[in-house]
């Protein structure tokens, strides 16, 4: 079956549910109320189709994006160009990556902080400590998990401009002390009456918090807080019954 990360219009159209206009608004407030430095540069990890790039260039920032997928890389390049905009894209791993020039903020959408061992979650954020400004924020969307990463399934269906994309997901627990498990995208597409099958299956670790919170220290970081589904009215206490697309927030000491 085809890889779904060579194939990022399918990908684009498949998690186009969000509302990437406010989540870069609530990024810049987290800027503006939390970094230390003026932020211009941003990083975004495992960037794939870069859909908040377009935002954050119309709001002057610098974008700099890092990938494994050369599919990926050139759909986000050519939507720069489209965008008449210069970007920096690079193809390298999340795990253990070096940036000639440092960042003044770096971000991770959906899940995307791929590592699948303690050691790869030491190394990612050894090397995030190095190529993030210090006084600069760290925003991971959705990289904490909440509830044990036994066996989920979710799916969904999006439709955009006669192209559908039904969508399933599902975690499998491999290996509870090593805290591994496989995460399988499974895609299915009507385009015009043509149809794919796509998928994308990884081998992952969970992340938990208080490891979160020790490994973030270790590597130069304070916990600036952690907000429930974008919204900054809704600060994590620890307590809530359903947690969904929790942001978390670091900043860089
Ligand atoms: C779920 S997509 C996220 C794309 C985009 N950031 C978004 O918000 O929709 C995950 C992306 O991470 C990339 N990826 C997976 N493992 C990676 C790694 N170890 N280093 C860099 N990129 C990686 C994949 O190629 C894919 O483009």
């Amino acid at each position: 079956m085809t890889s779904l990360y060579a194939n990022p219009k399918y990908y684009e159209i498949a998690f186009s549910y969000r509302d990437i206009p406010q989540e870069v608004q609530v990024m810049t407030e987290l800027i503006c109320r939390y970094s230390l430095i003026q932020a211009k540069r941003v990083l975004e990890f495992g960037c794939g189709n870069s859909p908040h790039m377009e935002e954050l260039l119309r709001l002057g920032y610098t974008y700099v994006g890092i990938d494994l997928s050369p599919e990926m890389l050139e759909y986000s390049r050519q939507k720069a160009e489209m965008f008449d905009c210069h970007i920096e894209l690079h193809q390298q791993n999340m795990v253990d990556f070096s940036l000639d020039t440092p960042v003044d903020f770096a971000y991770t959408m959906l899940g995307s902080l791929y590592v699948q061992s303690t050691e790869e979650l030491v190394s990612h954020f050894a090397s995030v400590s190095k190529a993030l400004n210090p006084g600069g924020l760290y925003l991971l969307d959705w990289c904490v998990d909440f509830t044990w990463l036994g066996d989920t399934d979710d799916s969904w269906v999006v439709e955009q401009d006669g192209i559908v994309t039904y969508v399933q997901h599902s975690t499998r627990l491999i290996n509870f002390l090593e805290q591994t498990f496989e995460e399988t995208i499974d895609l299915a597409v009507d385009d015009h009456g043509t149809t794919h099958r796509l998928r994308q299956t990884s081998i992952r670790r969970a992340i938990y918090p208080q490891e979160f919170f020790l490994v973030t220290g270790e590597a130069g970081f304070e916990y600036i807080g952690g907000w429930n589904n974008w919204n900054l009215h809704e600060p994590l206490q620890g307590t809530e019954e359903l947690v969904e697309r929790p942001i978390m927030v670091l900043r860089r000491a």
